[in-house]
């Protein structure tokens, strides 16, 4: 649906849960994409609550399959919106580690801002982000994300405490061609 030069933002299809539980099933990408503490997950359940989702009918909401070489190399999306401030959360992971570091999140990055603000008409993007995850940072910044604050120690992230880092990005500071 949203296309790219490499990367393809599309629905989540049912044979793209094999690859996205193997994803979540990987400590590393666990890890990096910050939040609740890795658990494993078995294809079973992620199959149960997609089918669950997928028998509602209506539309997917903004949760996007990443695609690049025609295969799905992770997901992304946005949530926690909230109405009256005009803001949305931007979450993204690439599961697939051969394609860290390429350019492919921050293209992936760019076309979901580019989504938030010119068809969701969204006023701005924010998340979070583990302050170790320098990778994710330095991705983010590229797409004009700015640092607007942290919270000290807050998680708790492969044996140590991190601080969360939360940027964002207004949308007269958002510019589609970098
Ligand atoms: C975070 C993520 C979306 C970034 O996408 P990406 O395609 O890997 O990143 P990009 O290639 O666009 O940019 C990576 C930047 O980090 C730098 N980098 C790569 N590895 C690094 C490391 N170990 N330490 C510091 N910087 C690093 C790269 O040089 C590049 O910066 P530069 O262009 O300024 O030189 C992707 O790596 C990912 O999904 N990782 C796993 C899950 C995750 O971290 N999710 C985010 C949770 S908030």
């Amino acid at each position: 649906m949203l296309q790219g030069p490499r990367v393809r933002l599309r629905s989540i299809a049912r044979d793209d849960l094999p690859r996205l539980c193997e994803f979540n099933n990987d400590l590393a990408v666990e890890l990096a994409g910050g939040g609740d503490p890795p658990f494993p997950q078995s294809l079973a359940r992620l199959q149960a609550e997609f089918d669950q989702d997928a028998a509602k009918g209506g539309r997917d909401g903004t949760k996007f399959a990443i695609e690049a070489d025609g295969k799905c190399i992770g997901s992304c999306g946005s949530f926690n919106t909230n109405a009256a401030a005009q803001t949305c959360e931007l979450g993204i992971g690439i599961g697939d580690k051969e394609y860290w570091s390429r350019g492919y999140g921050r293209e992936s990055i760019r076309l979901l801002l580019a989504y938030a603000f010119k068809h969701l008409n969204y006023r701005k993007v924010w998340l979070r982000v583990n302050a170790a995850n320098e990778r994710a940072i330095r991705a983010y910044r590229a797409c004009g994300l700015a640092e607007e604050g942290r919270q000290r120690a807050h998680v708790w992230s492969d044996g140590a405490y991190d601080d969360l880092v939360l940027m964002g990005i207004l949308r007269e500071e958002w510019r589609e061609k970098p």
